[in-house]
């Protein structure tokens, strides 16, 4: 089966069962600040998860297409990607766990649909907890269907659970659906999900719990279905892959990369990693930057990572020997070629996404050379803030880099160091002359950076003002001033917009530091982080913490002290939709 054969299908089987097809949204939220990308199909449908009524009914299918970045630096073995698509299937107080488990069930052993062995299928259920009680519906109704009790296993939240997409919002138990990747003639009795041969293909999240502010759990006022299906890897094991970079998904993009180096894909484990890396991520490059938001290779935020993906595919290339010039756009165009029919954003910002590609390559290249002889030059065990200071600002590493370079070498970065020199440098550059440092650190980020902690002091000085019930719904930063969403029903009263000014000045006065620290997504809950998150139980997520003031989880960049922020003040105050206030703010 080829992929694009399975995404009509599964599109198709649920257009049978009633669902409307919905196209993919942008890979850049629109109405979530707090995460720089769309990781899930479910992401954009998050308010009408909450009863909202979508506008084409109460069942949904798509194909979405997703980034995840926090496994970018593991892209490079079989398994790992930052941009995927998510097959997912939605019902917003519609069906429930019957109809949702029979279909999936239909949809994977059916004759007519995929007609997968159902000896190589397995499923685990959430066998309960302090907040929610095991889930015996979903238990029973998979032995209804002939999955035995053996093939069921029943596991705790950490594997089990979903959600929320923020720290308070819609989630629930799941049931997991995997597929034996081993010899089918050797497939065991059991089921186990530690084994890499078990391979998790879809998952049924059922979301009847509004997760609340103060972390109980309440029935939602709707019961939802929310599913997603990994295209590429299980397009992989449905063709007997153990590498989802041998899938029709990559394949085409290898064979190019191939003709550019003039290597085998299989020749080594070396070279097996360079083109994995370079197809992945100049794929997720294209996607971004030809997203019909359009964004582009920077030094902040999401151009950030669009900038880190191509200087690491580009490094890469330089390791198989591309000698050709300006040749990530050669890639790019097998993407566009592979992808344009399903999203058509693709052709229509083709010329966009070459242009970019072209721009970034050739910054990048005038210095990577250099930059690696430099690099070289550095003696020791640790690579220390200075030197990767000078790598980052001279040659254009992106710490990352520098970080990979250092592990190949056995060596070790000073992390810390390096963000006090960039830190020092954001200082000094304030008074310097713009562009009178190479590497356009600038950029307008710092102003962004500043406006990016400055909403977060906001945010909590709201939820001290007018209530708990306040939560970020959405925002939008340029160097000039912050515009923020915020769930609040009626507008604010002058008295209440001074006492924010107040309690961000103060917070600002008092030149906290603004800590970042990395922790599993259930230790963060735990401390009563705020923000909006759907990495999965048991992903790192990074959490900015000022004083006892405000404690987000974010991708950040932020400053280091609220000190550098200046005097805040608010603009204007007015509806943004109902039951959502806008604000907009500016730092002076
Ligand atoms: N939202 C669920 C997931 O991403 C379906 O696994």
């Amino acid at each position: 089966m080829t992929s694009g054969e399975l995404r009509q299908n599964y599109l198709n089987f649920f257009k049978t069962k009633g669902h409307a097809v919905i196209t993919s949204a942008s890979l850049i939220p629109e109405n979530d600040p707090t995460v720089l990308f769309t990781t899930a199909g479910m992401h954009p449908l998050v308010p009408y998860l909450m009863g909202t009524a979508h506008p084409v009914g109460r069942r949904l299918t798509s194909a979405q297409k997703c980034l995840r970045t926090d496994d970018i630096d593991e892209v490079g073995d079989a398994k790992h990607h930052t941009f995927f698509e998510m097959m997912g299937n939605w019902s917003f107080g519609d069906y429930f766990k019957t109809d949702s488990i029979k279909w999936s069930w239909e949809f994977l052993t059916s004759p007519q649909w995929l007609n997968l062995d159902k000896n190589r299928l397995a499923v685990s259920v959430f066998k309960g907890d302090a907040d929610a009680p095991f889930d015996q519906e979903s238990y029973d109704l998979w032995l209804s269907l002939g999955v035995d009790a053996k093939r069921i296993a029943k596991l705790p939240k950490k594997n089990n659970w979903w959600g929320p997409a923020g720290l308070t919002g819609p989630c629930g138990p799941d049931t997991e659906i995997f597929y034996f990747a081993g010899d089918a003639k050797n497939v065991p009795v059991g089921f186990n999900d530690d084994s890499e041969l078990w391979v998790e293909i879809w998952n049924n999240v059922f979301m009847e719990y509004n997760k609340q502010g103060g972390g109980h759990f309440e029935p939602l006022v709707q019961k939802n279905v929310d599913t997603g299906l990994g295209l590429e890897r299980t397009i992989a094991v449905l063709n007997g892959f153990d590498d989802n970079y041998q899938t029709d998904l990559f394949s085409n993009l290898i064979t190019k990369v191939e003709e550019l180096s003039g290597h085998k894909y299989n020749e080594n484990e070396e070279t097996k990693k360079a083109m994995r890396v370079i197809s992945d991520h100049i794929k997720a490059a294209t996607f971004l930057i030809g997203d019909d938001r359009g964004l582009t290779p920077s030094n902040t935020d999401q151009g950030y990572i669009i900038r880190r993906l191509i200087r690491r595919a580009i490094r890469y290339g330089r390791q198989l020997g591309i000698k050709q010039n300006l040749w990530t756009k050669e890639i790019a165009l097998v993407v566009i070629k592979d992808y344009g029919q399903v999203y058509p954003e693709l052709i229509r910002n083709k010329n966009f996404i070459l242009d970019n590609l072209d721009k970034e390559e050739e910054k990048f290249d005038r210095t990577l050379e250099k930059g690696l002889l430099e690099f070289k030059k550095i003696t020791g065990k640790e690579i220390s803030g200075a030197e990767a200071f000078m790598l980052y600002q001279s040659y254009g590493f992106p710490l990352e880099i520098t970080e990979e370079l250092a592990k190949e070498n056995k060596m070790s970065v000073d992390r810390a160091g390096f963000e006090a020199e960039l830190k020092k440098h954001q200082d000094l550059s304030r008074t310097a002359a713009a562009g009178k440092f190479k590497g356009g650190l600038a950029d307008g980020g710092e102003e962004t950076t500043k406006l990016h902690t400055a909403a977060h002091l906001m945010i909590a000085a709201l939820r001290k003002v007018l209530g708990e019930h306040v939560t970020q719904k959405g925002s939008n930063i340029t160097p000039e001033r912050l515009r923020l969403d915020f769930s609040h029903p009626e507008k604010m009263t002058p008295e209440q917009i001074a006492q924010v000014e107040a309690l961000v000045n103060d917070a600002i006065s008092h030149d906290w530091p603004v800590v970042m620290t990395e922790m599993s997504l259930n230790e963060a809950k735990e401390r009563g982080a705020m923000g909006v998150f759907d990495s999965k139980y048991g992903e790192k997520v990074k959490v900015y913490t000022i004083a006892d003031y405000s404690k987000e989880i974010c991708g950040g960049p932020h400053v280091t002290h609220t000190g550098a922020l200046g005097h805040f003040k608010i603009q204007k105050e007015e509806a943004s939709s109902s039951g959502v206030r806008r604000i907009k703010a500016v730092l002076e």
